[in-house]
C-alpha cells in the first residue's frame, strides 16, 4: 500500500496519486452515488436507496463519505463511504458498513474513513465502537486488524446467504 497522509475534515494524499482524497460528512444529495456504491461493492444485504435517505435524515447516523477530488475540474466523486450507528444512552457505536469502489482500493482510503469514523466516535463520547464482518471476507479482516480491531465472537448464519459473521470492537479509551 502507498503511503497516505491523513487530515481529519480535510485531505488524504497519496503518493501514488496526484489527485485528493477528502474525507467529510455526507450530504442530503448523496444517496444516488451512496447506492451506486453499495450496489458494485457487496452481491447481497445491501442498504437500499431509502435506507441510505433515512440515513441521511438521522441523527444516530454518522455517514462519512471520502471523495476524490480532480485536479483543476472542480468535479469530485465518491470513491468510499463508511456508516456508524450510535445509540441513544449507551456508549457503544456500531460501525454499520464501510466500502470502498473498486477502483481506490489498496490506497488507504479505508483505513482513513475508519480512523475518521474513530475520532468522530470519540468526540460524540463513545466506549467502544464495534462491528460485524463475513467470515469469508479475509480483505475486511485484515483492515479491521490493521486498525485496531480484536475479535470478541462469532455469530453463526448471520448473513442472508448463511454465512458467519465474525464481531469485532476497539476500544475508543486511551486512543485504543
Ligand atoms: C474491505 C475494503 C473496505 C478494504 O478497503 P481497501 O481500501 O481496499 O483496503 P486495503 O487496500 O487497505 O486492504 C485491506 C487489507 O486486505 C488485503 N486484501 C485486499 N484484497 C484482498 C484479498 N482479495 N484477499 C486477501 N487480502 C486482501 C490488503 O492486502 C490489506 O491487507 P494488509 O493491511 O495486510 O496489507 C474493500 O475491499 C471493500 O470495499 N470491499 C467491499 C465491501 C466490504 O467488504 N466492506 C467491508 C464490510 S465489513
Amino acid at each position: 500500500m502507498s503511503a497516505v497522509t491523513v487530515t481529519r475534515f480535510s485531505r488524504v494524499t497519496s503518493s501514488s496519486n496526484p489527485d485528493s482524497i477528502r474525507i467529510e460528512p455526507a450530504s442530503a444529495e448523496d444517496w444516488r452515488a451512496l447506492s451506486e456504491l453499495e450496489r458494485a461493492s457487496f452481491p447481497g444485504d445491501r442498504i437500499s436507496p431509502r435506507s441510505w435517505r433515512s440515513f441521511l435524515a438521522s441523527q444516530s447516523a454518522v455517514v462519512t463519505v471520502a471523495r476524490s477530488v480532480g485536479a483543476g475540474l472542480g468535479s469530485s466523486s465518491i470513491i468510499g463511504a463508511a456508516v456508524v450507528l450510535q445509540r441513544a444512552r449507551t456508549s457503544v457505536a456500531r460501525l454499520y458498513s464501510i466500502a470502498i469502489a473498486k477502483s481506490a482500493r489498496g490506497r488507504g482510503v479505508s483505513a482513513a474513513l475508519l480512523d475518521d469514523a474513530t475520532q468522530r466516535m470519540r468526540d460524540a463520547g463513545a466506549a467502544v465502537l464495534r462491528l460485524e464482518t463475513r467470515l469469508d471476507n479475509v480483505a475486511a479482516q485484515r483492515l479491521f486488524a490493521r486498525c485496531g480491531f480484536v475479535q470478541r465472537g462469532r455469530k453463526a448464519s448471520y448473513y442472508e446467504d448463511g454465512e458467519d459473521a465474525l464481531l469485532y470492537q476497539k476500544s475508543l479509551w486511551n486512543g485504543g
